[in-house]
């Protein structure tokens, strides 16, 4: 176990970079979890300036392109009737970018069978579309469980990842027929005492990323050591361990996940040769970055370093992951009025019908710098656009701390002009509440292409994971 020790749950840091980093100065720009501190390489000024203009360059190409994506969602027929019909705040959802995420993903690593993590936005659109193309789901909760089978997911192809559960959960999540829950302690463990023979849970370890604005591992998971010590005890208790499972926290870096995948096939070999056993699965968690105001790993990228690691385990071993952002996010864009404006010490304020505590909730839970653009300069390039000016976008409620966005760079805007921002997807309004009595934000389906019938239909979170 000894090479084991200073790896596996402890932060790393000599990640190296093997895909191309697209921030100012090919270094790693905000959203980078786990850059090594490395001493700074002494360079000229000029190839420091060019590499600020490489970096600028990127940030203004991931704005044009999702600019672009707004305004064909935007210019939906199914888009403009819901906004006619609903007004704003609005989130729009197409789930087909669902489905060609899920799509691309299963492309990229096809050693590993998907488990949507519905926590992600855990609504009936996206739930349809993803069983339609076979994706297994991962839940959370007995809401989340309920969700799912209200879609007619058979039980077989869902697990459940929360490490800590009240009995009853286990007890109703067993009774729909999930065989599959992941520990990360004794406590956890004695809870499957008198399973049947059939259920089984992977031990979840932990790979920490404080450096992140994620470290999933922060509060669940367990070193090498203590996992080998459940392992043991859930023989002596009688439950059956298949294998292993992490979360390395929202990562934009390949190697890092490459390097914690070789961390738990090594502690599986070690285990097998140790105790006489065999797993049987590695669940490589969720985690795979989404553009939002810089620009990431593709998934493609994570495929060609992933994938060879994976490959040659796939035949002894079920491979699966939970990503959840990474297909929900680009799928929903939010739509927004100015309801008020006001000059304040520190400039033009514009307050929206949406914010922290509805749908922009990524902000503050989640360290998301959404993208918002005025609807009206949409189809404007940056060379044609109007004059502009730097404003701070705060929320509706009485909060001072509802502030969606500083510093943005917008058009003189007036009251009940329109805001979107796109890539709202993912832990938004699953995350958003009714604070100061205000509506959760809808959701409006859409579909894009020319519309033939009725297309928009309306759905509130709270009925899309109401228990059946
Ligand atoms: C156990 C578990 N698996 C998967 C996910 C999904 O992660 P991501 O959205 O980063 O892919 C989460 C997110 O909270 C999680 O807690």
């Amino acid at each position: 176990m000894a090479p084991l020790g200073p790896r596996l749950g402890a932060p790393r840091g000599q990640a190296r970079r093997r895909c191309r980093l697209r921030g100012v100065g090919g270094v790693v720009l905000a959203s980078a979890p786990h850059p090594a501190p490395r001493e700074p390489r002494r360079r000229g000024a000029g190839a420091v300036i060019s590499a600020t203009r490489r970096g600028l360059r990127a940030i203004r190409s991931l704005r044009e392109r999702r600019r672009t994506e707004l305004c064909a969602l935007l210019a939906t027929d199914s888009a403009q009737a819901a906004l006619a019909l609903h007004g704003t705040p609005l989130l729009l959802l197409d789930p087909e970018r669902v489905r060609a995420q899920y799509r691309r993903l299963s492309a990229a690593l096809p050693s590993v069978r998907f488990h949507y993590a519905v926590t992600a936005l855990p609504h009936s659109a996206v739930v349809d579309v993803l069983a339609e193309e076979g994706c297994g789901f991962d839940v959370a909760s007995g809401d989340e469980l309920a969700l799912v089978r209200r879609h007619g997911v058979a039980a077989g192809r869902l697990i459940h990842t929360h490490p800590v559960r009240k009995p009853a959960e286990i007890a109703d999540a067993l009774a729909a027929g999930v065989r599959t829950f992941v520990v990360d302690s004794e406590t956890e463990l004695e809870k499957f005492r008198d399973a049947a023979p059939d259920v089984r849970v992977l031990v979840r370890l932990s790979f920490r990323s404080p450096q992140g604005g994620s470290d999933a591992s922060a509060k669940f998971g367990v070193g090498p050591f203590a996992a080998g010590r459940l392992v043991a005890r859930a023989r002596e208790l009688g439950v059956r361990v298949a294998g292993f499972s992490f979360h390395t926290g929202r990562l934009d870096d390949p190697e890092r996940l490459a390097d914690a995948v070789a961390d738990a096939l090594t502690l599986m070999r070690h285990l097998e040769d140790e105790l006489g056993i065999r797993f049987e699965i590695l669940d490589i968690g969720g985690g795979f970055p989404v553009a939002y105001d810089t620009d990431v790993c593709s998934i493609e990228e994570f495929g060609a370093v992933i994938e060879p690691l994976l490959a040659p385990h796939a035949r002894r071993l079920r491979i699966i992951a939970e990503p959840g952002r990474i297909l929900a996010a680009e799928a929903m864009a939010l739509v927004t009025s100015v309801v008020g404006i006001a000059e304040r010490a520190d400039g033009r304020w514009y307050h929206l019908d949406d914010g922290v505590h509805g749908a922009y909730s990524s902000v503050t839970a989640d360290d998301v710098r959404p993208l918002v653009y005025a609807l009206r300069e949409l189809g404007q390039t940056a060379a044609d656009s109007e004059s502009r000016r730097w404003a701070t976008l705060a929320g509706p409620t009485c909060d001072s701390a509802d502030v969606v966005a500083r510093e943005v760079l917008l058009p003189e805007l007036a009251v009940g002009d329109l805001l979107a921002s796109p890539a709202m997807g993912a832990y938004t309004i699953a995350a958003g509440s009714s604070f100061n009595g205000r509506a959760v934000t809808p959701v409006a389906v859409v579909v894009q292409g020319p519309s033939t019938g009725p297309v928009a239909t309306r759905e509130r979170m709270p009925e899309a994971v109401a228990v059946a």
